[in-house]
């Protein structure tokens, strides 16, 4: 077991370190948190754990190999880089650079550079024929100040929320006001612990921005949707990026014609941007849960999306699944989503 640390996305409070868990409990590593602070957590797992952080996150920006945590204060950090070992770390010709990151206003601007430069100056000092460059460095030691902490290690990835921005519902060849961005409907695939070859049902596809992410992490897909109009745009979007689900299909959800899936991940209808058909988004939400139970196997999830005011978590234990987590994810001043993580029972 390694040590290791993640620095996470701060734009939602308790998603970025939830879907880190889950996509370790998916791909099976065995892991044991050690602190979570401010947007970064601290915790022993396999270090090949940071592939599939890599592949599958959406809210994980650095992975790390963590060499020591202490107070923030400069005294105490350059007393530990004076301890530790790292000539095994690096290798003779190798270049190097430092960056300090300082999470809101845990810590002075001013320093970030001094740690920088005194800390570069110990690597310097402690390592053969190294040499520092800030443009293109073999390694990069990262430190990160967070709630009066210091976290320090070397960067073995770093993974960039570009390609989500990339997928956003407007750049799709086929728009709908209602589409889920793809960074969260990421984010609820991996909540939902699919793994690969899984098969995901989403009753409710839309334009299909979580068959797009499921599909990108290698999971097989079905998608319904009760509109003609969302069954053809979605068939669009999903030939844009070359996907062939397992089956698309203009049904019901609350009436769906599957037999069995590996997981749900949905987002049912706000009835703003998109009718709930005559129903009533709680309704819709109770008749889907309802119709899934036979869908899944004891332990399989439901990753399910809809406005807080839904209680989405009273409403899936009374249907009677366990009710695992919900995060709130503020859309605007008259909507924030619920996004509840069931298991059958
Ligand atoms: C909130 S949108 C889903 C958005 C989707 N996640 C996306 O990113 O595009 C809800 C979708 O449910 C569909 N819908 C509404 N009632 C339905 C029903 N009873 N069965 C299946 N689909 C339904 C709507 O046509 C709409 O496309």
């Amino acid at each position: 077991m390694a040590k290791l640390f993640f620095l996470l996305s701060g734009e939602n409070e308790t998603l970025p370190f939830a879907e880190l868990s889950a996509i370790l409990e998916a791909e099976g590593y065995k892991y044991s948190i050690l602190e979570k602070l401010d947007q970064v957590i601290r915790l022993k797992s396999d270090a090949k754990c940071i592939k599939s952080v890599y592949l599958r996150s959406a809210y994980t920006r650095i992975c790390a190999l963590e060499l020591f945590t202490c107070e923030a204060y400069e005294d105490t950090i350059i007393d530990c880089m004076n301890d530790i070992k790292l000539n095994r770390l690096i290798n003779e010709n190798k270049s190097f650079a430092v960056r300090i990151k300082r999470i809101r206003n845990y810590a002075e601007k001013q320093i970030v550079m001094s740690l920088e430069r005194k800390i570069g100056k110990i690597i310097l000092n402690k390592t053969k024929k190294t040499r520092v460059n800030l443009t293109v460095p073999d390694n990069i030691f990262v430190g990160i100040l967070t709630s009066g902490k210091f976290v320090f290690g070397l960067k073995i990835v770093a993974i960039s929320p570009k390609p989500f921005g990339e997928r956003r519902p407007r750049k799709k060849p086929f728009f709908h006001p209602s589409a889920m961005p793809s960074k969260l409907a990421r984010g609820m695939v991996n909540l939902a612990r699919a793994k690969k070859n899984d098969l995901i049902l989403d009753p409710f596809c839309g334009t299909g921005s979580t068959l797009i992410e499921a599909t990108f992490i290698s999971c097989r897909t079905v998608g319904l949707d009760a509109k003609r109009k969302m069954i053809k745009g979605c068939k669009k979007n999903l030939k844009h990026f070359n996907i062939n689900p397992e089956g698309l299909i203009l049904a019901d959800a609350r009436k769906h014609p599957i037999l069995k899936v590996d997981c749900v991940v949905t987002d049912p209808p706000y009835g703003r941007c998109c009718s709930t058909m005559k129903s009533t988004t709680k309704k819709i939400v109770e008749d889907v849960l309802s119709a899934a139970t036979s869908l899944l196997d004891k332990g399989d999830k439901i990753c399910i999306a809809s406005p807080k005011s839904i209680h989405l978590s009273v409403v899936g234990e009374k249907i009677g699944y366990k009710h695992l987590e919900s995060h709130y994810v503020y859309v605007h001043g008259s909507l924030t989503r619920e996004i509840a993580v069931f298991e059958k029972n």
